[in-house]
């Protein structure tokens, strides 16, 4: 199993997300890790209607009340379990998931994502 190092869990505040730069199908790809608790969602930072960053303003992966994912571009909002698009110009459509895995408090992206 190929276990990429993204960072520490402790780095990313409960309830909040955080992007970065990892390696997924072995290309460099912007991504964002999203901490629940002790669970992690990530997923690539690239929304799927038009193909640019969800943060457009750099940091917000959230709609105001943090129960869903928005890209700030249009406006489009995913499910953080799944990264279904439910409201927007791309519904149905999805963000792309990846592996990822927390182990001895560090979230580590599994087999390329
Ligand atoms: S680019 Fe994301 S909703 Fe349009």
């Amino acid at each position: 199993m190929d276990k990429q190092e993204l960072c520490p869990l402790e780095d990313i505040e409960d309830d909040d997300a955080v992007g970065m730069v990892a390696r997924v199908a072995g290309k460099q790809r912007n991504i964002f890790v999203i901490r629940r608790g002790v669970h992690v969602h990530a997923y690539v930072n690239w929304c799927p209607h038009n193909q640019v960053l969800i943060d457009q303003i750099p940091g917000q992966f959230f709609n105001s009340e943090k129960t869903m994912l928005r890209c700030s571009k249009h406006g489009a909002l995913f499910q953080i379990n799944d990264g279904l698009c439910v409201e927007g110009p791309c519904q149905g459509e999805s963000l792309q998931s990846l592996k990822c895995v927390v182990d001895n408090g560090v979230i580590y992206l599994v087999d390329g994502g």
